[in-house]
């Protein structure tokens, strides 16, 4: 049988083992273990200040991490009202103890543990598969599966206004994007109600991303016609000529235009992929794509969530 011992603050002399096990899960999770096994968890979380270090889940055989999942402090809109979220992530069992029931052992403790504190449990995975099949047995319920677009430079709608300028954001412009998201999300259901310093950290500065791909060239570029009319998190061109925009965001198509455009002319890009709510992808005649990744979600105060209208959920949020 396995011991679990948690929720505890991750201890420091814990980071480089817990991190290698997450490199052996998922290689987004490798470019940390130089953070994690040199100043220790403290020093990747310096870096990195939306992460809870707090709610680390453990499970422990023989005396080594044997599966592990965390937990992060969200707030999402769904219906007008805020719902906080315990945003799990990170679930991984050594392979050499898979298949005893440790993953699930440890999510029924951590749902048990996080019962009162939390009206909701949400996470990501991959649709159908051997995680997909834990999550629901456990109570998670299918949300929301993402879609993203893509549009050939060929078919791209021109712009009608030429007068706007590009620019890449900095800090300074983080409360007119951070604006920007609140008008453009109010009439979705799901979207994480940001901050300030969550929208300097997480999407201007990128920080998440840069730490997880190492070499991404991440930057936000903002339209710049009476305030910031739209702003784009690029992530550059791929192998295929393909522009990436990781997240989009305009009040109507005139400005997705402007800038998309503007943004294939400087990059020389042969088309763009985007991710972005629809009624922006649409403003792009795109391609429309279906990610096999689903949103789940567990409800633990019986918040509504039959009724929610259209659901999104930006992919820089996706923990
Ligand atoms: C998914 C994962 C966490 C499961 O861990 P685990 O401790 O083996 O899970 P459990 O023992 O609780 O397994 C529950 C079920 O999944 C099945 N299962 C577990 N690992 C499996 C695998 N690699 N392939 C096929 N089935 C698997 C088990 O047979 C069991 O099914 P059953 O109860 O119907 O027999 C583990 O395989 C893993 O770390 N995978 C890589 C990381 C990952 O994908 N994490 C999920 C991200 S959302």
């Amino acid at each position: 049988m396995f011991r679990v011992v948690s929720p505890r603050e991750a201890d420091v002399s814990d980071s480089c083992r817990l991190v290698k096990l997450l490199c052996t899960c998922f290689n987004d999770a490798c470019g940390l273990v130089n953070y994690a096994c040199s100043d220790g968890l403290r020093g990747l979380f310096s870096r990195y200040p939306h992460y809870e270090p707090h709610l680390v889940f453990i499970a422990e055989e023989d005396g080594a991490i044997a599966s592990t999942l965390h937990v992060l402090n969200r707030i999402i809109r769904l219906n007008g009202n805020a719902v906080r979220v315990g945003g799990v992530a990170g679930v991984c069992t050594d392979p050499r103890f898979r298949g005893r029931g440790l993953a699930t052992g440890l999510l029924k403790y951590a749902v048990d543990a996080l019962r009162g504190g939390y009206d909701a449990l949400a996470l990501f995975t991959t649709f159908g598969g051997a995680a997909y099949a834990i999550y629901r047995r456990v109570g998670f319920n299918d949300f929301y599966i993402r879609e993203y677009g893509v549009a050939s430079v060929m078919d791209l709608p021109k712009a009608n206004y030429a007068s706007a300028a590009v620019d890449e954001a900095s800090d300074s412009d983080a409360d007119a994007l951070l604006n920007l998201y609140n008008k453009v999300t109010t009439n979705l259901d799901g979207p994480l109600v940001r901050t300030r310093d969550y929208v300097r950290d997480h999407l201007i500065n990128a920080t998440w991303l840069k730490l997880t791909r190492p070499g991404v060239n991440a930057k936000v570029v903002k339209l710049m016609s009476e305030g910031i009319s739209a702003y784009a998190l690029v992530t550059g061109v791929d192998n295929d000529g393909l522009l990436n925009v990781e997240e989009l965001v305009a009040e109507n198509c005139e400005p997705v235009l402007s800038l998309v455009n503007q943004l294939v002319k400087d990059t020389g890009a042969k088309g763009v992929r985007v991710y972005a709510p629809l009624a922006m992808l649409r403003c792009l005649g795109a391609r429309l794509f279906t990610v096999q990744s689903v949103y789940m979600l567990m409800n633990l105060e019986k918040i509504e969530i039959s009724n929610v209208r259209d659901r999104y959920i930006f992919r820089v949020d996706q923990w």
